[in-house]
């Protein structure tokens, strides 16, 4: 793991590695700011939406989450197929993850016990996780042979996705966007595979790739699953 930032009184000790601090400072301050009355379109309050449109808001959240999910399958899929055949790139694979400490589930029933400003957190911390990444994929590493068409097209599809269901969670419970930045950053949240995924030893590159779609199916499923419990709460109040 890669030294972490961290926050000492008012002042930030910054490690140059981790750019992304530095936005996620600037999206930080920005919000603080709207916390002042001086952003009236923050927190809507959710008795004020007319139950209709609250409906149709949260089963459009569920029809990105499961589209999400599609499309990492697709790219687990298409790599694995291609490259992880006779390898045993799965054994290490989620050991790897850059959001196992967030300590989330797979499993319904623990699921279904976390009240809902947990799980829209939990939906949240997956969502920003990613967004890096996910960046990255169709950015720097589109010219690499391992992104093939399909999984370039798709990771663009997520890339889009995963913002559109950032913003959606973010608005109805924009509340929770500071705290889960706060809780990223307190546990190192911080994607840093792009050295592995760069490296010239083709072992070396295909396992990080391995590592990052299956880590990606795995967390767009409790996305999938979390987006869903939500929504079906939402739904029958
Ligand atoms: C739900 O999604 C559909 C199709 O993408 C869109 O046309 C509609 O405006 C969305 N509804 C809301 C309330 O955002």
């Amino acid at each position: 793991m890669a030294p972490a930032p961290s926050f000492r009184g008012h002042q930030w000790t910054y490690n140059p590695v981790r750019g992304s601090c530095l936005l996620l400072l600037l999206v930080m301050s920005n919000l603080l700011l709207c916390q002042g009355n001086s952003c009236p379109s923050c927190c809507p309050d959710v008795s004020d939406i007319p139950l209709d449109l609250l409906r149709e808001l949260f089963l459009n959240a569920t029809l990105l989450s499961q589209s999400i999910l599609k499309h990492s399958r697709i790219m687990l899929n298409e790599f694995d197929e291609k490259y992880a055949q006779g390898k045993l790139y799965y054994l290490t694979a989620t050991k790897s993850c850059h959001t196992n400490s967030l300590h989330t589930t797979e499993d319904m029933d623990k699921a279904e016990k976390i009240d809902n400003e947990d799980l829209s957190k939990w939906i949240l911390m997956l969502l920003y996780s990613w967004h890096r990444p996910l960046n990255h994929l169709v950015t720097d590493m589109r010219g690499m042979i391992e992104v093939s068409d399909t999984i370039l097209s798709n990771a663009k599809e997520n890339v889009k996705k995963v913002e559109e269901l950032q913003a959606f969670i973010e608005r109805q419970f924009c509340q929770i966007i500071i705290p889960v930045m706060r809780k990223m950053l307190e546990n190192n949240i911080y994607w840093s595979g792009l050295p592995s995924l760069l490296s010239s030893d083709e072992d070396v590159r295909h396992s990080a790739f391995y590592s990052l779609f299956h880590c990606l199916h795995r967390d767009t499923l409790e996305i999938d699953i979390y987006t869903k419990i939500l929504a079906r709460r939402m739904i029958n109040t």
